[in-house]
Parts: C-alpha cells; sequence; structure tokens
C-alpha cells in the first residue's frame, strides 16, 4: 500500500458533535457514509469492532502478528498499526478514507477495523459470514481513557472538564454513541451471529496469553506456542509503548504532550478519577442502563 503524509491531519480541527442515524457523531465519520455502508467485505475479512478506547490497537497488533508477524516481517518496521488495519469509517480531508485502505489492502485476511455500533456495520460484513472480534472494556476505564484521548486528539470534539465529560458519557454524548449500547448490541448479536468473538480488555490484562490462545481457537490458526510466547512479548503495554509502529506517535493530530496515546493500560484507573459522589451516581445509572443484559464487567482484576 502506498503511504500517505499524516502530518496533514494536524491542522483538521475539532468537530462538532451531531446525531446521526440514531448516535452521536462527528463527520470525520459519516462524510463517506454511502460508501461505508456500501463496502464490499470478503468472506475472510476480520473486523476488529470496538467501543473507542476498549484495546483496538492491542487486538489489531495481536491479529497482525499473528497472521503476518512471520510472512511478512518488513511491515513490523516499515507500516504503522493504523495502515495496516484501515479504520473503516473515516474520512478525514487530508488523506484517504478509510474504505478506500481497506479496499487497496494486499493482505489476506485483510484485517479491518470499526467502532460502528453494531446496528451501523456495513451489511456485507454479515452476508459474507466474515470473522468480528469485538472488545469490550469495562465502563469507568473506558470513559477515563476516552477522556484524556479526547483532550490530546485534535481531531476529537472539545472535551470540557472531566466532569462535564462524565456526565456526557452517560448520555451517551460522546462519537459513536452510548458505551451501554455498543456493548450490548454486539453481546446481543452473539446470540444469532456465532463468528463474533468477544473478549474483554480485563481479561487480556489479567492473562495475555491465555486469551491468545482463546482467539487462535476461534480463528482456527495452530501457531507453535514459542511463537505465541513471541507474540505475547510483542504486545506487553510497555513493548507497544516504545515501539513507533503502535503507539501513534507518527499521527501529528495527537499532542503527547497533553497525554500519550498508549497512556497506563490498567484495569482500575477509573480509582483515580471518579470522586465518591461521581462513583455513586454512575453506579446507579449502570445499574439501570444495564438491568436487561447478562454482559459483566470487572472494574479490577
Ligand atoms: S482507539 O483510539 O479507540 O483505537 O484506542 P484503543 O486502542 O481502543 O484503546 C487505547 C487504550 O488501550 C490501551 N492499550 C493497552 N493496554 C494494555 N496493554 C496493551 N498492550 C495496550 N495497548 C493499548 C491504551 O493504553 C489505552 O488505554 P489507557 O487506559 O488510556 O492507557
Amino acid at each position: 500500500m502506498e503511504g500517505f503524509d499524516v502530518s496533514l491531519l494536524k491542522d483538521i480541527g475539532r468537530p462538532e458533535l451531531f446525531e446521526f442515524e440514531g448516535i452521536s457523531m462527528t463527520h470525520y465519520f459519516t462524510d463517506n457514509w454511502e460508501n461505508v455502508q456500501n463496502f464490499k467485505a470478503r468472506p475472510d475479512d476480520i473486523l476488529i469492532a470496538t467501543y473507542p478506547k476498549a484495546g483496538t490497537t492491542w487486538v489489531s497488533y495481536m491479529l497482525d502478528l499473528l497472521y503476518f508477524g512471520d510472512t511478512a516481517p518488513e511491515r513490523q518496521t516499515s507500516l504503522p498499526i493504523y495502515m495496516r488495519v484501515p479504520f473503516l469509517e473515516t474520512a478525514f480531508p487530508v488523506i484517504p478514507a478509510g474504505v478506500e485502505l481497506a479496499d487497496k489492502l494486499a493482505t489476506t485476511p485483510r484485517l479491518i477495523k470499526t467502532h460502528l455500533p453494531v446496528q451501523l456495520v456495513p451489511k456485507s460484513f454479515w452476508e459474507q459470514n466474515c470473522r468480528v472480534v469485538y472488545v469490550a472494556r469495562n465502563a469507568k476505564d473506558n470513559v477515563v481513557s476516552y477522556f484524556h484521548f479526547d483532550r490530546m486528539n485534535m481531531g476529537q470534539p472539545e472535551p470540557g472538564d472531566w466532569s462535564t465529560f462524565l456526565q456526557n458519557y452517560m448520555d451517551g454524548q460522546k462519537v459513536f454513541g452510548a458505551w451501554y449500547d455498543h456493548v450490548c448490541g454486539y453481546w446481543e448479536k452473539k446470540k444469532m451471529y456465532s463468528n463474533i468473538h468477544y473478549m474483554f480488555f480485563e481479561d487480556m490484562v489479567e492473562d495475555t496469553g491465555r486469551e491468545l490462545d482463546r482467539l487462535c481457537s476461534f480463528l482456527g490458526v495452530s501457531t507453535p506456542s514459542k511463537e505465541r510466547q513471541k507474540i505475547t512479548n510483542s504486545i506487553h503495554f510497555d513493548a507497544m509503548k516504545q515501539n513507533n509502529m503502535t503507539n501513534y506517535s507518527s499521527l501529528p493530530v495527537m499532542d503527547f504532550k497533553i497525554s500519550p496515546f498508549m497512556r497506563k493500560g490498567k484495569v482500575g484507573d477509573w480509582k483515580n478519577h471518579f470522586t465518591v459522589a461521581q462513583n455513586e451516581q454512575f453506579d446507579e445509572h449502570y445499574k439501570e442502563r444495564m438491568k436487561n443484559t447478562t454482559l459483566r464487567f470487572r472494574t479490577e482484576v
């Protein structure tokens, strides 16, 4: 795939949030909507679906190493992860749209990233029975990570202060909509569509090797244990933070002086952000929003 000049993204400007197809969005993810919805998936495509900040990059790198770590080692030093795994719905003005990048991918399988909620995923992924790897992260750590991301990413709406951000998150006023609907939507879909592997960020922190094994079983990939150990080492938080191909340091739209992309990578950082009152209010609201699901999260490991 040909490269493009990501430095042009630097001055794209913070967008406004607006309602679109029933969720909150910015135009950077809706400007190419028709092409996104008409995207032609192939049966061997793997869709990596997440609510923002749930562990997308972690699982993307895991999958990339599994499929191409051995066969195309040059990828590891020449292509940032966001080029290897195109972000389908992106429509930034100065670089190729996600659909275009996905169309141009020469790999088999193609690894494709989306943050779209399940009801907005292009229908060809379901028609082609593509494998979907969904990663979910507990709501409290997810909102903390999202807050710091919106502070440092100039392509995201203004975050405001922490308490405003938290309230907006609870109200679903964040790009890609409400966390609650997102995680529950894919959880429900799994009941009808068996080709979804539902993973949890907390499980990956607890035992990355075990989660890699489970992912391999789902994919039907038989990677030798020595190779799996190598992958587990490469995808450790510290290794990915040091690795310029996975730490997003090449994207100038992100201001690492405010906060790095690879920030903490922990379960439980929410305790350093929520006040006692915020936590109580959040728990109450959470109980109500999640009362009809069997989906359970851990907020510590
Ligand atoms: S994005 O922008 O939506 O694609 O972000 P995403 O990759 O989903 O989420 C970023 C958070 O995931 C953490 N991360 C990791 N944690 C532990 N181990 C590894 N290897 C790892 N890779 C990414 C990253 O640090 C962000 O979480 P926070 O809590 O902000 O540190």
